[in-house]
């Protein structure tokens, strides 16, 4: 092909593509499969790699993944997801409560409700069922996340007393702190970057592609909304109430969680009895939320064009004081990470006292113009790590610049900041001591290798005497050697070195995370130990084979690259090795046979397994998991959001039609 050619394919490929990307995501009606589409993008991507001049900002390559099944399916809500108004003044609130009271001459009760700050969903049941949960999205589609909203524990699956038998319920999913301070340590942990706030990743985690991420990330659920109750109830208060009997949690009456109220007196002292109190909910939330109650009433007021006239909420102004700064230190992190913290005058602030605050990166302190003994406005948002959000210039006392450090505060080795990068990095992995033992603290972590008896302070305590310098260390400590470690008993000695004899069967998978590579998360580990199996072949891969597997993109191969080139590391594989750690896979046992010489396809989403458990179970049974339909496939597994073409594929082929039920049948 010459150069005009070359553009003119260039240029076809990525019309066709947006054609089938708009019939896809648009309109919901693909015309080519998954696996067509593949092509003929992996098609564009080769000849952008040979002629990067042709290739253009906008191709169809530049979307993330360009993969089709990252998505949801969308639906219309049967009611709309209306928005309430909003205010931050008391004042508005009272003429709100005016309005009411002038255009409805009755009695009227309000409800006071928390305002969650998460995200919304929308949930239906059907014969005491859960059978769809769906999202906000633009108010009138939504897409549906069932799968992901079962994982949910507090939400239930089966109803039970005297319900409707075809209602929708709605609430807010949040995360809630703790969790949300878990997730992010162990993000830290694996050197990734750490999530802003519950908020967004309640919301990131609702739309994961793997119901198990969401599973073992524990969001949860407050309900506040009943829609279609087949026998009507007086209002809000009295339905969610009935909610209760049903399985839900609900909000409770006795925490001042809902309150019903006749006076706009009453609304006011929730609202400053909630400014005060929110500091110490083990969530967040952004305001209260304030409803008349009686339904009759509801149905007078009506809508304006985005909310309901009968609901306002009242939203909390973030908590900010003034303070100094007295210094900047420098905490040094697994994995070399330079975290920069600001050391305040302690204040108090939403309840708490405030002495610490991240400043993330040079560019932030930077950014801030930050001075010795500045006088900082702190506050605190929906992060739980208060954050500085600027300076009171008029007060500057000194006129010394925070600068960043250039060596490393524990090893005094030069810092490092690679392009593109926002954080500084001390590359002294070996004898930089935080490094040193948070790899090793890592490495015996729950996730990880898990090993019993063993804690953060005997790996503080044996790397101090200078008895271990890596993890491999801790295989040759022998009883003797342990006993005269202080605190450590004979049976606590026996215990660790059970626990060190036992961390041989932990899965590979495991041994992989606990090596503690960049970037080389739970998740990570385990798509890697799924695909190589073993460690000589994930050593071996090469750059595109590992950027060929799902979820790992050029981040985490490169440094995968990186680690395996370090000669201390693989030294390190090969110790770990040579004592009996695993590194490969178990295969997993075959569970029966009646699947054997026959090939299956698994497409769409589905409501008890994902795709990958699927086609796990295909195999454990003996069965063949085919990527595209053909004349060979015995049977295509169908999902919900299937393809028409792949469909009409099967059918012309003869192919036979199961649903994911009556797999679990033949199975079973
Ligand atoms: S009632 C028709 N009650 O705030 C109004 N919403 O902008 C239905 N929210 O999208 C909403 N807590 O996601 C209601 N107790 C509560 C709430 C609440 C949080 C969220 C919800 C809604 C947004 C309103």
């Amino acid at each position: 092909m010459n150069a005009a050619q070359v553009k003119s394919e260039i240029d076809r490929l990525v019309n066709e593509l947006n054609h089938h990307n708009q019939l896809y995501y648009v309109q919901n009606q693909p015309e080519i499969s998954d696996f067509e589409f593949d092509q003929l993008l992996k098609k564009l991507e080769k000849l952008e790699i040979e002629f990067p001049e042709f290739a253009s900002e906008n191709s169809p390559t530049k979307r993330v993944g360009g993969d089709l099944t990252k998505k949801f399916q969308a639906v219309s809500h049967r009611y709309p997801m209306l928005s309430l108004s909003n205010t931050y003044s008391e004042e508005e609130i009272t003429d709100w409560e005016n309005r009411i009271k002038k255009s409805i001459d009755e009695e009227i009760e309000y409800v006071c409700e928390l305002k969650y700050d998460g995200v919304a969903i929308g949930i239906r049941y059907e014969n005491g069922q859960l059978s769809a949960a769906v999202t906000r999205g633009d108010g009138e589609k939504g897409e549906l996340v069932t799968t992901n909203v079962r994982t949910i524990r507090t939400i239930p699956l089966q109803l039970q007393n005297d319900f409707p038998l075809d209602f929708e319920i709605r609430g807010e999913i949040f995360m809630p702190h703790e969790q949300f301070a878990l997730l992010n340590q162990e993000r830290e942990e694996a050197g990734e970057a750490l999530y802003a706030n519950p908020r967004n990743t309640a919301s990131g985690t609702l739309k994961s592609l793997d119901s198990k991420v969401v599973a073992d990330r524990k969001l949860d659920c407050y309900l506040y909304g009943l829609y279609g109750l087949s026998e009507q109830q007086v209002g809000h208060f009295e339905s969610v109430l009935k909610a209760k009997e049903w399985g839900f949690r609900i909000p409770s009456p006795e925490n001042r969680f809902i309150e019903k109220s006749k006076s706009i007196e009453g609304i006011m002292d929730f609202i400053h009895y909630w400014d005060q109190a929110r500091n110490e909910l083990p969530f967040d939330i952004d305001g209260i939320v304030i409803k008349v109650n009686s339904y009759d009433q509801q149905r007078k007021l009506g809508f304006t064009a985005k909310s309901p006239r009968w609901a306002i909420a009242y939203k909390f102004k973030t908590s900010q004081v003034e303070t100094e700064l007295e210094s900047v230190s420098y905490q040094v992190g697994r994995t070399g990470a330079i975290t920069p913290v600001a050391n305040l005058k302690p204040v108090q602030l939403g309840g708490t006292t405030v002495k610490r605050a991240s400043l993330h990166n040079a560019d932030q302190i930077e950014k801030l113009n930050l001075h010795l003994h500045d006088l900082v406005q702190v506050e605190k948002g929906g992060e739980i790590i208060p954050k500085i959000v600027g300076v009171n210039l008029s007060q500057r006392k000194s006129m010394e610049k925070i600068a960043f450090i250039e060596n490393c505060p524990e090893c005094d080795h030069p810092l490092i900041r690679k392009e593109g990068e926002a954080q500084h990095y001390c590359p002294n992995e070996v004898a930089c001591p935080p490094q040193v033992k948070g790899k090793m603290i890592h490495f015996i972590s729950r996730k990880a290798l898990n090993i019993d008896g063993l804690g953060e302070e005997t790996i503080e305590v044996l790397y101090a005497k200078n008895m271990i310098k890596d993890v491999s260390d801790l295989y040759s400590l022998s009883f003797d050697q342990l006993l005269e470690l202080e605190r450590m008993g004979e049976k606590s000695a026996n215990n660790l070195l059970k626990g060190l004899e036992a961390s041989k069967n932990i899965p590979f998978e495991r041994v992989l995370f606990g090596l503690g590579i960049r970037f080389v998360g739970e998740t990570v580990a385990k798509k890697l130990a799924q695909a190589f199996e073993n460690m000589d072949a994930l050593m071996n891969a090469k750059y595109d084979d590992l950027i060929d597997v799902e979820e790992i993109g050029e981040k985490i191969a490169i440094s995968l690259h990186h680690y395996f080139q370090d000669s201390a590391n693989l030294a390190l594989i090969h110790r770990l090795k040579e004592i009996g750690l695993s590194f490969e896979i178990v295969k997993k046992e075959q569970a029966s046979s009646v699947l054997t010489g026959k090939i299956l396809v698994v497409s769409g989403t589905f409501e008890t397994f994902s795709r990958d458990e699927l086609k796990e179970l295909i195999e454990r049974n003996g069965g063949k998991v085919g990527s595209s339909v053909s004349s060979k496939t015995d049977f295509l597994i169908a999902g919900a959001n299937m393809g028409p073409a792949k469909l009409k594929t099967a059918s012309n082929l003869g192919v036979t039609l199961i649903s994911e039920n009556e797999f679990i049948k033949l199975i079973s």
